[in-house]
């Protein structure tokens, strides 16, 4: 049988763990060759993510340097994918999202005039700053694709009005909510003894991440500072806090945070531990962008420290609120949802705006109807 090549190009941590439900969907298609394809912008992050989905990469750029910069990302990405391009001139190549390693991907495909199609697309925040570069990445990798695979209608809808033809855009829901079902389990058991040890029934357990460039300096410390005041005004608060890998939040959240008995500060978690985490918490402080689809799906609570998001259907619903990046404004919003048993309530209800866990079959589906495969 004659197969449509598809080369997946990603390299971090959240394109990987929303790719891997993708891949191994294409895997079990008889009618795709599926050829993987990794930049490996993140090294550790992203191969914790391969071992638990089993993906061995066709081909790994492996460009990760620590402190590394916007460009020095952009020029390695597009000189390492020449190649790779030319041996394997796929018929589409699939990229995921915002990151540069997504631009870059769905760039250097462009100039060998393989077509793109953009998983996660058409997110928009309306400042092109902020997320920064992601906002940008994300209209520019929409420029440059065939297809567009939008995770909800209003993610549609921006695409629309930006003048992509509507035959281009298929609504998929998120393959992150493929990926969340199959990584939470009902009674989690973590190999981490820190996890392990808390009491997640008695106590209010906050599960903070943070890494957004826009975050970097002084509003990183705002957030710091606001988590050190929550937990001392809290006796029944922890915070648990898997620290991003990028020498510079490591070295400000050690300095702020080391002190503090209730702020655990742990190394990135493996997604599955993570998700289940996740499940396990009472609410969720983060700039993350995948945190924002999954905590929804599992009825937790979000405080999105940022000054906006490009996923709004979850802050109209009720279950997101976007508290900005001011240390009292943080207190202020944590409090109300630890000491307001009403406010919380009203939050913590399960949502489902980013899908049903069937984004990858439909995405697969649209593909192979669009090539008459
Ligand atoms: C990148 C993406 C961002 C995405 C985020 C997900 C860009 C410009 N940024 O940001 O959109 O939200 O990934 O996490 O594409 N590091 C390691 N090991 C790892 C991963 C990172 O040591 O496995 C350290 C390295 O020192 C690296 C630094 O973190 O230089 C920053 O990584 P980078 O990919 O440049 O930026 P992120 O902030 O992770
Ligand atoms: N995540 C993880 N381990 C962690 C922190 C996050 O597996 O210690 C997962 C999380 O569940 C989500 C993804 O990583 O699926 C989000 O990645 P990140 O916040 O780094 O990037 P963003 O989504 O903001 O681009």
């Amino acid at each position: 049988m004659k197969q449509l090549k598809v080369m997946t190009i990603f390299g971090t941590r959240p394109e990987a763990i929303k790719m891997a439900p993708l891949i191994n969907k294409m895997h079990e298609s008889d009618r795709i060759e599926s050829i993987v394809c990794v930049t490996a912008q993140h090294r550790e992050m992203l191969d914790s993510v391969l071992n638990l989905f089993g993906i061995c990469p066709d081909y790994d750029l492996n460009i990760m340097k620590h402190g590394q910069t916007i460009v020095d990302i952009s020029s390695r990405v597009i000189r390492g994918l020449e190649n790779v391009l030319k041996e394997e001139k796929p018929d589409i190549v699939l990229v995921h999202g915002d990151t540069t390693t997504t631009f870059m991907g769905a760039l250097s495909a462009f100039y060998q005039k393989i077509d793109v199609g953009h998983v996660e697309a058409g997110l928009r925040s309306g400042n092109i700053y902020s997320p920064h570069p992601e906002e940008m990445n994300r209209k520019l990798t929409s420029s440059l694709s065939s297809m567009h695979f939008a995770p909800t209608i209003g993610n549609y809808n921006n695409l629309v009005k930006e003048g992509v033809s509507k035959d281009k855009i298929f609504v998929t829901g998120n393959t992150v909510i493929d990926a969340l079902l199959q990584a939470v389990e009902k009674d989690y058991v973590f190999e981490n003894p820190i996890l392990n040890g808390i009491d997640y029934v008695n106590k209010k357990i906050i599960v903070m991440t943070v890494h957004r460039r826009e975050n970097w300096g002084q509003p990183m410390e705002n957030i710091f500072n606001a988590v050190n005041e929550i937990v001392k005004c809290n006796e029944d608060v922890e915070i648990i806090y898997p620290v991003h890998l990028n020498p510079r939040i490591k070295d400000l959240a050690h300095r702020i945070l080391s002190n503090n008995k209730k702020i655990h500060l742990i190394e990135p978690l493996d997604y599955k531990p993570f998700a289940n985490l996740l499940n396990k918490a009472y609410l969720i402080l983060t700039d993350s962008g995948g945190i924002q689809e999954e905590a929804p799906a599992l009825k937790k609570p979000i405080l999105v420290v940022r000054e906006e998001t490009e996923r709004p259907e979850a802050v109209e619903a009720g279950t997101v609120k976007v508290v900005g990046v001011k240390t009292q404004d943080i207190i202020n919003e944590t409090q109300l949802l630890i000491s307001d048993e009403n406010r919380y309530k009203q939050m913590a209800r399960a949502i489902n705006p980013y899908g049903d866990g069937t984004a990858s079959e439909k995405t697969i589906e649209a593909i192979l109807n669009y090539y008459k495969y």
